[in-house]
Parts: C-alpha cells; sequence; structure tokens
C-alpha cells in the first residue's frame, strides 16, 4: 500500500494510474477504522482498479462544543488495517493540504439549504457545510471515478449526491448498506465512547427504528403517531432524543403522499455520546 501526504506525493501516482486507463474509487474517512470503513473499502474494490482511502479528521464539520479534540485518532492501527483491506493508495493530508490558506481564509462551500437545513442540520447547523467544503477538496485533489459513502450518514450521503449533481462532478457515488455490530448497533468510531451501561441502551436503538418501520407498516399508520411512540421507548431507556422522522428517502421531505419511498432517521444521546441510526422505512 503506497502513501501520500500532500499534492506532491499524490498526484504523479494517480496520474500514473490514469495513464494505465485504470478506474480508482476513494473511500473519505476521518480514520479510526472499524468493519464499517472496511466494508466500503472492499465495496470499492468490487467496481475499481485502484481503492484510496483518505484519512483526515476535518475541523470545519465540527461544531462549537464538538468532539473535534477528542475524536479518535489511530493511525498506526488505521494503516494496517487498510493493508490488510486490500486498500492501494492511502491519502493522509496535513492541513496546509486540504486548507492552504488556513481556516480563516479558506473558501467555503454552503451544502444544498433545504437538505441540509433539517434534522441533523438543525442540531449540528454548520455541519454539511463543512462536509461538502472538505469532500469538494478530496474530490479535487484526488480525482477519482467513484468514491463510497456508508448510508449510515444518510442525510450526508444525499448531500454528497447533490453537490456531485450541482457541481458538476464526473464521480459516481456508491452507497454501502450500514455495516452492524451482532446486536444491531451501527459501528460508529464514536462507539468507543460508551461506557457499558451506556451501550446497553445504545444496542436499543436499531431495536427501537425497526419496531417502528412494522408499525409504520400497519393499515391506515400515521408517520407523526410512529415517531412519537419510537421517541417514547427511546426516552425510556435513558437515552436523550433529538430526533425520530419518518421522512422522504430521496429528498428528507416530509412524507405527503402515499407509495413514494421511505426512511426513518432518529438521533440520540446516550450519556454524553450522540448516537445515529436509520432504516428504510417501507
Ligand atoms: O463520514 C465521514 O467520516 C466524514 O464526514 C467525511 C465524509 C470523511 C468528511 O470528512
Amino acid at each position: 500500500m503506497q502513501q501520500a501526504e500532500n499534492r506532491e506525493q499524490l498526484w504523479p501516482l494517480i496520474k500514473q494510474w490514469r495513464r494505465e486507463g485504470l478506474t480508482t474509487a476513494l473511500v473519505p474517512t476521518m480514520g479510526n477504522l472499524h468493519a464499517g470503513h472496511l466494508a466500503l473499502v472492499a465495496e470499492a474494490r468490487k467496481h475499481a482498479d485502484r481503492v484510496i482511502t483518505s484519512i483526515y479528521v476535518n475541523p470545519t464539520q465540527f461544531g462549537e462544543g464538538e468532539d473535534f479534540g477528542q475524536y479518535p485518532r489511530t493511525l498506526e492501527s488505521d494503516l494496517q488495517k487498510l493493508e490488510e483491506g486490500g486498500c492501494d493508495l492511502v491519502f493522509i493530508p496535513d492541513q496546509h493540504t486540504m486548507y492552504p490558506l488556513g481556516l480563516g481564509e479558506a473558501m467555503r462551500l454552503s451544502a444544498a439549504p433545504a437538505l441540509s437545513s433539517v434534522l441533523e442540520g438543525t442540531f449540528r447547523p454548520d455541519h454539511f457545510d463543512g462536509v461538502v467544503t472538505v469532500v469538494a477538496r478530496l474530490f479535487n485533489l484526488v480525482g477519482p471515478d467513484m468514491a463510497v459513502f456508508g448510508e449510515k450518514d444518510y442525510q450526508q450521503l444525499l448531500v454528497i449526491r447533490r453537490l456531485v449533481e450541482d457541481m458538476g462532478y464526473d464521480i459516481r457515488i456508491l452507497p454501502l448498506a450500514t455495516v452492524r455490530e451482532s446486536s444491531g448497533l451501527a459501528m460508529s468510531s464514536r462507539n468507543n465512547y460508551l461506557d457499558q451501561a451506556h451501550r446497553n441502551a445504545a444496542e436499543l436503538l436499531n431495536t427501537i427504528l425497526r419496531r417502528a418501520v412494522d408499525r409504520l407498516s400497519a393499515k391506515g399508520a400515521v408517520p407523526e403517531i410512529v415517531e412519537r411512540e419510537a421517541e417514547d421507548e427511546l426516552r425510556a431507556t435513558g437515552m436523550k432524543v433529538d430526533y425520530v422522522a419518518i421522512r422522504r428517502a430521496d429528498d428528507l421531505g416530509m412524507p405527503d403522499k402515499i407509495g413514494l419511498r421511505l426512511r426513518i432517521l432518529a438521533a440520540a444521546w446516550c450519556g454524553e455520546t450522540r448516537l445515529i441510526d436509520n432504516l428504510p422505512a417501507n
């Protein structure tokens, strides 16, 4: 596995692959890799000749008081996992490569408003602007033919699809279903923050969402009532609920017509740890 930390190291490798007619897939990550990330790498392998994984903890997508400083940085073990997972090139840019003029002077993108201001956007107002800003930079630096994103961050996946569409990137976005622990808990770097008691509660998040999907399938089910019931069940486990929402799967709008694809999405706090999860809802 090759390694690059800046443009000078990255571009000759990418250009060589291009000359050889090889396709490339990018797997953007913030490191602290787990089986969910390795599944993204494996998915990339299925579609492209060469797989590039980026590791960069992006400051512009963390809000004030969020866990940027505390976010786990585990480079040595990440490199070993990527090597074993069949990654061809790991791109570990430094701050200067990503934001050459510094954060204060950096150009920033704004994510599509309707998509980015709801759900996560309500609780993390600038988060998706930071995500599209860094993902656009990664796309520009790496120039991949495709990029893989997990459905675990479902809203992020839709925001990135819109970025590609709106900015005219010739990059195919490959989604991948959420990888879960045997309990159903969605794999996340933030699961590392959970102590045993909070982990027990966290493991119920997915069960409660699955139950809500079942309820929604009953004749005459009202989405708002199903949402409120799921919120009550989450609260009963001791979690603090940010939202449970049943939305149109394509654009997160309200489910105002029948026959549309729906998604149920939730965010809740287990102690100091904020967890998100989602499922297809029909
Ligand atoms: O999903 C993530 O890990 C991050 O939001 C991403 C896409 C790597 C951008 O920093």
